[in-house]
């Protein structure tokens, strides 16, 4: 029920943060783990952690923003492995920005990665899983400021995810008679390089409240994106499900 043996699987942003531990938890359970990262060096060396740790993996560079980076980065995963049977599209920038001061700059930075990118992943990726006709899997990583954890500043941010969340299910419609499911994952607080660093105004708002179960890890994160990813969730489509340490009880 929970296993990815012989399966390919492609994680976008994976050389660091949560996508390191999605991408983990995915080899643990059989799969052939492609770390795609604008950061090449950082996806190698994650490649080379996991074929040493006895995984089968292996790295890409890409930058999401530009559309050749993608569709040459996915027609080379598929000419080396093959169709990837699993998507995620984990990468995002997390800079806060407080309404006033945001800039047209900004905002089109922050959108471009975490929504425009998924959408030029989705459409690449999903066309070869078309063309091997063996359907797949979808899985979006947006993240609790959509249901509870919104703090100032979030506006892009908010709204890349909101449209990450909706492109969920304008793509789940579009591609479920290929076989292909798509579902959201929506993380809580997970200490990531990117969390940390964020750039802007400090968090402020309801997001200031803890979650009641400590912080998520990385690995967290990628239980769930395995249970999409598998025979046991052959039945799910355009859902969605947070992990978020209790957030939505605070
Ligand atoms: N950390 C949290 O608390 C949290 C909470 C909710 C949602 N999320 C979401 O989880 C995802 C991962 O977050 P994280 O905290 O691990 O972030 P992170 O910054 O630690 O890692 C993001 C990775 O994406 C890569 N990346 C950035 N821009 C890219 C581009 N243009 N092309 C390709 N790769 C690019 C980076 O090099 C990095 O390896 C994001 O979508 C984020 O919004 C995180």
């Amino acid at each position: 029920m929970f296993s990815l043996d012989g399966k390919v699987a492609l994680v976008t942003g994976a050389a660091s943060g949560i996508g390191a531990g999605i991408a983990e938890v995915l080899a643990e359970a059989g799969a052939t783990v492609i770390i795609a990262d604008i950061d090449k060096a950082g996806a190698e060396a994650m490649a080379e952690r996991l074929v040493t740790a006895g995984h089968k993996s292996d790295a890409i560079a890409v930058d999401l923003t530009a559309e050749t980076s993608v569709v040459r980065a996915v027609a080379d995963v598929v000419s080396r492995h093959g169709a990837p049977w699993l998507l995620v599209n984990n990468a995002g920038l997390q800079d806060r920005q407080l309404l006033f001061d945001e800039t047209v700059a900004g905002w089109d930075r922050t959108l471009n990665v975490n929504a425009r990118g998924p959408f030029l992943m989705t459409r690449e990726v999903a066309q070869a899983m078309v063309t091997a006709g063996g359907g797949g899997r979808i899985v979006n990583i947006a993240s609790t400021a959509l249901i509870n954890m919104l703090a100032k500043g979030h506006a892009a941010y908010a709204a890349s995810k909101g449209a990450l969340a909706a492109l969920t299910t304008a793509t789940a419609l579009e591609l479920v008679s290929h076989g292909i499911t798509v579902n959201t994952v929506l993380p809580g607080g997970v200490a990531t390089p990117g969390a940390m660093h964020a750039k802007g105004p400090p968090p402020e708002g309801p997001a200031i409240r803890r979650p009641l179960m400590g912080m998520c890890e990385p690995r967290d994160i990628g239980a769930a994106v395995l249970f999409f990813a598998t025979p046991a969730a052959r039945y799910v489509t355009n859902q969605q499900l947070a992990v978020d340490a209790g957030w939505t009880l605070s």
